[in-house]
């Protein structure tokens, strides 16, 4: 194992946020935080749409349009192809509504794609689930094991682009571009991209959803879905209202009277991100992220898993008959939490689950190495 030095906290970084001060949150990677002035941003948006309802109504389809390209510009995407969407599951079943499936097609996952984003595959076709060992090395093996599972029937490969429980690359340029030579449509699951890589949206894929409210410092509620020109016609709002007419990006967010302030702050998000010097800020959390897993690795029964560089979480498989189960690993989740004070994601496996790490900004070396020796007692 490479031995790193001691990663220095970003100064500041906890006084940015309101996270109590008495938990160590480090699980960023589940629901995100707001920074403070991001809160203030909505906070102001809330305040001026309950001083004049219908002034704040009325020119939202506007509102929508302006914040909506400066969500494009921070991502690198096509204003013209994306839309704002509450959360990545939405986005799962705004892709898949959108693509044609004939009774026998198939839809490729892997077991490590997330729940309610493979359920939304599941309700529209035959899911073929591709079994990823988390130990397979690297990006390479990824890619083979997903290309020999497609079946003549394949019609749809929904991928992570940085999976949840393993927290590494899943659908890497090439196995997109290799998808697509193969005639299958490609759907990708960007949780997590949003304010962890430099190039957020999955170049060559046929739809791509990302939240911005987990790395995105935006609020919750705001994600957005990016489609490609081919497909852009068929995307239709789950819950149709005003402007059906106008068509995607706008068809697929106008909701009439509902909180918009979570999008129209979303800009803010991504701005405090760049203010604070984006790559500093990757940089940052994935040492620290490397560190915990590190310190993490170093407790016997617990097995490092191969990572992605760069990425701001760590994971590592747990012993045998430790959270096999959703329910164990709960509970796990839940004592850790409630004894020692720390936030961490637990994920259920059979013949043994897994421990997920995050860094961010407001996090501090201690809060790992204080984990890190207190992990055995609840693993004996
Ligand atoms: C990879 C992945 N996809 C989808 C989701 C679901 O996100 P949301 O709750 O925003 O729908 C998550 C949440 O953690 C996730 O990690």
């Amino acid at each position: 194992m490479t031995e790193h030095a001691t990663p220095s906290a970003f100064p500041g970084g906890p006084g940015l946020f309101r996270l109590d001060p008495e938990t160590a949150h480090l699980n960023h990677g589940s629901y995100g935080a707001v920074p403070v002035p991001v809160q203030e941003a909505q906070h102001a948006l809330r305040t001026e749409a309950h001083a004049d309802p219908d002034a704040f109504f009325n020119t939202m389809p506007d509102r929508l349009d302006h914040a909506r390209g400066r969500i494009a510009s921070r991502l690198g995407a096509d204003p013209a192809g994306i839309s704002f969407i509450s959360n990545a599951t939405e986005g799962a079943h705004l892709a898949l509504d959108a693509i044609p499936l004939a009774p026998g097609d198939e839809i490729l996952v892997t077991d490590h794609g997330y729940g309610t984003v493979v359920a939304a595959a599941a309700r529209r076709a035959r899911v073929t689930t591709v079994a990823l060992d988390p130990l397979l090395p690297d990006e390479d093996a990824v890619r083979e094991t997903v290309l020999a599972a497609l079946t003549p029937r394949t019609r749809v490969a929904l991928l992570d682009h940085v999976s949840s429980p393993t927290a590494r690359l899943i659908a890497s340029p090439r196995l997109l571009a290799d998808l697509a030579a193969r005639g299958v449509t490609t759907v990708v699951d960007g949780a997590h991209t949003p304010g962890t890589l430099a190039r957020p949206v999955a170049e060559g894929a046929d739809f791509w959803f990302g939240n911005l409210h987990k790395w995105g410092y935006a609020p919750s509620g705001s994600a957005v879905l990016a489609v490609a020109p081919a497909h852009r016609a068929a995307v239709r709002a789950l819950s149709p209202s005003w402007h059906e007419d106008r068509g995607f990006p706008l068809a697929v967010e106008y909701r009439a009277t509902v909180d918009y302030t979570g999008w129209l702050a979303a800009p803010e998000g991504l701005a405090f991100i760049d203010s604070l010097g984006g790559d500093r800020v990757r940089a940052h959390n994935a040492a620290l992220a490397a560190y915990g897993a590190e310190l993490l690795a170093r407790i016997p029964g617990l097995t490092a898993l191969p990572h992605t560089e760069g990425l701001p979480m760590r994971s590592l498989l747990l012993p045998p008959g430790t959270a096999e189960t959703q329910d164990a690993a709960a509970a796990l989740r839940e004592e850790i939490a409630a004894k020692l004070r720390t936030r961490v994601l637990v994920w259920a496996r059979p013949g043994g689950g897994g421990i997920r790490v995050c860094g961010q900004i407001y996090n501090r070396p201690e809060e790992y190495e204080r984990f890190a020796a207190a992990l055995p007692g609840f693993l004996a």
